[in-house]
């Protein structure tokens, strides 16, 4: 099996991560963490660069030059964010700091606001720590109670579970759309037309699919959607929420303070339109217009590209992973195109504990990451404690896949495997 769209992508992209091209423990830097957070292209970087070079000053606020011309480019990135999800409104996007930050949003502001004692609210087991723990807080001051849908026998979200779950109590679904520690890609459609039968709301932790392949907010029709723009080649600081515009409106403000405001008087004020309305404070201006430049970057690529470019690096990820028969993997299995899965991998090597095997990679250059990889109760409801994870991104070669791979090997070997 050879990786065949390797030429007419990640080589072709190479060059725009210099960061790529350097070495560690003095072998060549193989990078297999983009799940925790990507590399960034130079076109990111220089929009970076040019934005406190020649634009740095506040937006909304001034009518001088240089003001106009950073929230230009402020709002701008908003444009293109709204375009790449298919917002049906640019007032749909809010800028956040992270996609922890958007799902705490809605669960001050929506959760604690329309839940009460009796009304149900379905998670996963899989979800990320950033989209159990605002729940939990919302569930323990609203009395409201929290459902776990469970993996199937693929160790993917179980559909069939989910339908005995929703039920008239339910008022929210809350679902990551691809898992960070299984790969699995949850049938968000079809969980959100079930919720909605049920007059469920739904939001989608987006943050693995976003980076990776096409996602259409008014395809999945969810009302919330949440990513982090650190995952998608964009700077760390800078994340949005996506949301429907009514139900956004029917929402009250998050957090209070300058921008976000239309009158102030002493002892009330009332309040910006969309987006702005959830925006206090100075935003983060250079890294929302480098989002924009993230967007373009992976638009120029194309979604639809990279995603079938990554299938095919999975498919040789697995293919390859299966010559060491101490590894167990974690999540559904591709099918032979890659297809069915995310790219990353998740695994354990027998009773090797994971940092071991990350720390004797590193020295063979080769960054994963090692932990729970922020899902403790994943992990608990596998019965292991932590797992070794590959997660690949459109700039890795089928080379870096088999340079991991031997220095997996190598690693099995050291701590006693089969490979004497
Ligand atoms: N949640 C990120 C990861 O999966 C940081 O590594």
């Amino acid at each position: 099996m050879i990786v065949t769209q390797e030429k007419t992508l990640a080589l072709q992209v190479r060059p725009d991560f210099p960061i790529l091209d350097q070495r560690i423990h003095d072998q060549p830097l193989v990078y297999l963490d983009s799940a925790a957070t990507s590399q960034k292209p130079t076109q990111v970087l220089q929009a970076l660069q040019e934005y406190y070079e020649q634009a740095n000053a506040n937006v909304h606020r001034g009518v001088h030059t240089l003001s106009n011309r950073a929230t230009d480019a402020y709002e701008g990135a908003r444009d293109k964010i709204a375009a790449f999800v298919n917002a049906a409104s640019r007032q749909e996007i809010i800028y956040t700091r992270n996609a922890s930050e958007g799902i705490n949003l809605v669960a001050y502001s929506w959760g604690l606001n329309n839940l009460k004692a009796g009304d149900e609210i379905i998670l996963t087991v899989m979800e990320h720590h950033s989209n159990l723990i605002p729940w939990q807080w919302v569930a323990q001051r609203t009395g409201a109670t929290l459902k776990f849908v469970e993996l199937d026998v693929n160790q993917a979200f179980d559909l069939d579970q989910f339908r005995t779950l929703i039920s008239d109590k339910t008022k929210l679904v809350s679902v990551v759309h691809v898992s960070n520690t299984l790969g699995c890609i949850n049938p968000v459609e079809e969980i959100t037309a079930i919720a909605h039968h049920y007059g469920a709301k739904v939001l989608i932790d987006a943050c693995q699919s976003v980076p990776h392949m096409p996602v259409d907010v008014q395809t999945i029709d969810c009302d919330w959607l949440v990513a982090s723009g650190h995952k998608m080649c964009a700077p760390t600081g800078i994340g949005f929420l996506y949301g429907k515009l009514d139900l956004l409106r029917s929402m009250p403000p998050f957090l209070g303070g300058g921008e976000m405001i239309a009158d102030v008087y002493l002892d009330h004020a009332t309040y910006a339109d969309l987006p702005h309305k959830f925006e206090a404070g100075t935003p983060a201006i250079g890294e929302a217009i480098a989002l924009g430049a993230a967007v373009d970057y992976l638009s120029g690529i194309g979604m639809n590209k990279i995603h079938t470019y990554e299938a095919e690096l999975t498919a040789y990820l697995f293919q390859r992973l299966q010559e060491i028969p101490e590894i167990q993997i974690y999540g559904p299995q591709p099918d032979a195109k890659g297809e069915g899965r995310a790219a990353l991998a998740s695994f354990t090597a027998g009773d090797v504990h994971p940092h071991d095997l990350s720390t004797i990679l590193d020295q063979a250059g080769v960054a994963i990451r090692a932990g729970h990889h922020c899902t403790q109760p994943l992990h608990r409801y596998l019965k292991v404690q932590s797992t070794a994870r590959a997660s690949l991104y459109f700039y890795n070669t089928q080379v870096e896949i088999d340079t991991f791979i031997a220095s997996l090997k190598e690693a099995v070997e050291f701590f006693g495997g089969l490979f004497k």
